[in-house]
């Protein structure tokens, strides 16, 4: 079955001209007005029903952004296109760092947007396809604890992460959208005792205000109107194992109180139950907000925050671990390629640096997500820096970049000339993601890695740039953990 795509505008013209060129090129049209009927059409929709996204960005009530905002929080992951009028292309890249696949510049041409709708069809599928082969049964592939990254500011992370998953002590993982917090809680689960046992995800984002009680405790079949079924409810499913909550930091005032309520007694209270029922849970939060901050705002309860931040594990941005990227670039290339019917098998050197060189607002999903939509647009069997036009334009918005123009389309805007000479400049943050200094041998490592990139492993030359001697050299990669016996060495070689 194919599916519709789904246009969300407030101009009636608007919607009608998109349908049209949507409906000639043999899909269904569902149609939205606003993007509050649009979200609860999504919402409402079952998997594959709706295909694509042709979403508004200027909207009265709720702009084409909130739009795209409330999609993250609800995790609904159909492919966006979003269109936006000339002169506010500053928007079309807030959409894009969100996640929209593509945007378009009003007024859009009938073939621009069939290659758009088509792009972000086959884009939906490939995705889809890699998330389900990575939650799926059997098919599952587990990032343990020693592949979560090797960067320095990882590794610290994982040190952590590896004490904490031998205990049964409460952690909040915090970082940014798109880090990889559920990965992490994941491979805690998996590296600690209650690894064979429940994993229970609950995005505390995504629950309506009036249902997390049932959602979260349970109730009985005829508690409430609706009720139909007994329904065991969060934590119950998790007995004996992890109770994961995901977006911790947006739970409601009154479900605080009960989920407080809940740790401290370890028991749950369905509703319309007679009595409460004993539950024994591992606890694992995340939330990409300042927790600390909503506390101290009142919007967070003290006494839930220390309840379920007895350990704190930082997450750091993908910024501050650029020395992951080619890594994880050439994993999502792999996931593209299975995925689907797609020649693509890695990327060019410079296309690399670029990727480097970018500040990753949202982190390792939009990576992914870059890479996806790239190896769905490409031609070659290569990814190269024309194919990421996006990410180089958004690195050239350092100088105004040319807009982009309606009739081409944009993964073959030419790349801006001092695009090159950004991602040749390299810079380490000193910072960490605390904003704290990083140490001195982390930036050392750093340096030296970056060096032998930049010389192509050629040694002899790495030593004399950086003014030591070759036998240091050695030893200090040899206390890297890097053999340097063929005297060129490549972090990419694999
Ligand atoms: N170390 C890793 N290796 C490969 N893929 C990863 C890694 N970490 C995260 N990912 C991928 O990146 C995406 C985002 O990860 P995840 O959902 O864990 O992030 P998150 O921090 O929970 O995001 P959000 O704040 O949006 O909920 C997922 O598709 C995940 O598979
Ligand atoms: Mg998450």
């Amino acid at each position: 079955m194919t599916g519709s795509i789904l246009i969300i505008d407030d101009d009636p013209v608007q919607r009608r001209l998109v349908e049209a060129v949507v409906t000639r090129c043999g899909h269904g049209a569902l149609t939205a007005e606003n993007g509050r009927l649009g979200l609860e059409c999504l919402q409402a929709a079952r998997a594959g029903e709706i295909e694509a996204v042709v979403l508004d960005l200027a909207m009265p009530e709720m702009t084409g952004i909130e739009v795209l905002e409330a999609m993250g929080r609800a995790g609904i992951t159909t492919p966006v296109i979003v269109q936006t009028a000339q002169g506010t292309i500053d928007t079309a890249v807030s959409a894009m760092r969100l996640g929209a696949f593509d945007f378009v510049v009003k007024p859009v041409g009938p073939d621009r947007l069939k290659g758009a709708v088509e792009a972000a069809i086959k884009f939906g599928a490939l995705a889809g396809k890699a998330r389900t082969r990575k939650s799926g049964p059997g098919a599952e592939r587990r990032i343990g604890l020693d592949e979560i990254g090797a960067s320095p500011a990882m590794q610290r992370t994982a040190a952590l992460a590896r004490k904490a998953a031998a205990t049964d002590m409460p952690i909040l993982i915090e970082g940014e959208t798109g880090v990889g917090k559920e990965v992490l809680a994941r491979a805690i689960r998996a590296a600690g005792p209650r690894a064979g046992k429940p994993f229970v995800t609950v995005n505390c984002g995504a629950i309506p205000e009036n249902l997390v009680e049932s959602i979260l405790f349970g109730h009985e079949k005829g508690a409430f109107t609706g009720a139909t079924e007994k329904h065991l409810g969060k934590f119950l499913e998790a007995d004996g194992g992890t109770l994961f909550l995901d977006e911790v930091g947006e739970l409601p005032p009154e479900a605080q109180v009960k989920l407080l309520r809940a740790i401290q007694e370890g028991e749950v209270d369905p509703v319309g139950a007679r009595h409460t029922i004993k539950v024994d849970v591992r606890l694992i939060s995340a939330t990409n907000r300042d927790l600390a901050k909503r506390m101290a705002e009142g919007l967070f309860r003290e006494d839930l925050y220390y309840r379920l931040n007895v350990l704190a594990i930082p997450v750091p941005p993908l910024r501050a671990r650029t020395s992951e990227i080619a890594e994880l670039a050439g994993i999502f290339v792999d996931q593209a390629r299975s995925a689907a019917q797609i020649g693509v098998s890695g990327l060019s050197k410079d296309a690399l640096k670029l990727l480097a060189a970018y500040d990753w607002p949202g982190n390792i999903r939009q990576l992914q997500n870059v890479i996806f939509r790239a190896a769905v647009l490409a031609e070659g069997d290569r990814l190269e820096v024309s194919d990421f036009a996006q990410i180089a334009s958004e690195i050239g918005t350092i100088r105004p970049a040319e807009p982009p123009r309606a009739d081409v389309p944009s993964h073959v805007v030419e790349v801006p000339a001092q695009v090159s000479e950004t991602i040749d400049e390299m810079s380490l943050p000193l910072l960490d993601s605390r904003g704290e200094m990083r140490s001195l041998a982390e930036l050392e490592r750093e340096t030296i890695q970056a060096a032998i990139d930049h010389y192509d492993g050629r040694l002899s030359e790495v030593a004399r740039r950086l003014g030591i001697g070759r036998s240091t050299l050695y030893r200090k990669l040899k206390e890297m953990g890097i053999d340097a016996d063929e005297g060129r060495v490549g972090r990419l070689a694999s």
